[in-house]
């Protein structure tokens, strides 16, 4: 079974105070909710202030970006053992934020997801592709080459989340209709399987990405083969994070 997963990537947004003072309600706000699994993933400066208020409490903590040596002369990185030895059980690796401004390649995404799973962390590798490739019919051919170049010289020696994230859904307002997010979500499973083999696939959790509310989760998680989401602006407000998860509690019981 796949535990629906909602993780929340803040971005580069609040200040460790304002961290602190967000996990403490998300907390708060969550305490009577089970049967999903969530995760915050604050900007690193306040990971240590969020990792104290979630301690001991289901829910988890995720990096937004990880760098693939253990430590040297890398200035401005941070590595996964000090993602580890802060507590971090997730990593977002290959955001389309950091594909487009800072450069990031398929091959610097390969590197940092086979890192992090050596390491221990669990990578939530972002695939998706651009309004220009999706209106050229380029969808799929993006995504799997994505997938495909990120998980090359994997041979399932960890755990992995995919997020479908297509780029022009994400902070327009403009969701993916949920048979969209469907469609590649069946084939990242199909090409995962593939890749690798068919427990590994079907153990695998694939979540949708890019403007999901309180008011649209469903329409994802109506399918069975999505898996959660991972929420950008929606997870910096307590109120509509907290709603979220709520609804994808739901699903279990429907
Ligand atoms: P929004 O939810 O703001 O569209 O962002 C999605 C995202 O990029 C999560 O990684």
């Amino acid at each position: 079974m796949r535990k629906v997963l909602i993780a929340g990537n803040w971005k580069m947004h609040k200040t460790n105070e304002e961290a602190e003072a967000l996990a403490k309600e998300i907390l708060r706000g969550l305490a009577e909710t089970k049967g999903v699994e969530v995760a915050l993933c604050p900007p690193f400066t306040a990971l240590e202030r969020v990792k104290k208020v979630i301690e001991g409490s289901e829910i988890a903590l995720g990096a937004q970006n990880v760098f693939w040596e253990e430590e040297g002369a890398f200035t401005g990185e941070i590595s996964p053992k000090m993602l580890i030895a802060i507590g971090c059980k997730y990593v977002i690796i290959g955001h389309s934020e950091r594909r487009k401004y800072f450069k990031e390649s398929d091959e610097q995404v390969n590197r940092k997801l086979s890192k992090a799973i050596k390491m221990g962390l669990i990578p939530i590798l972002c695939v998706g592709e651009t309004l220009e490739e999706r209106k050229a019919n380029k969808t799929w051919s993006v995504v799997e080459r994505q997938l495909t170049s990120a998980l090359n010289g994997f041979q399932g020696e960890g755990e992995i989340v995919v997020a479908y994230e297509p780029v022009w859904a994400i902070g327009t307002g403009i969701p993916a209709t949920g048979e969209d997010a469907l469609e590649v979500i069946l084939k990242i499973r199909e090409r995962l399987s593939e890749l690798l083999n068919e427990s590994f696939a079907s153990s695998t959790r694939i979540l949708y990405g890019g403007s999901v509310t309180p008011d649209n989760i469903m329409e994802f998680l109506k399918f069975k083969e999505i898996d959660g989401a991972l929420v950008g602006g929606a997870s910096v407000k307590s109120e509509s994070f907290i709603g979220i998860v709520k609804k994808a509690a739901l699903r279990g019981e429907t």
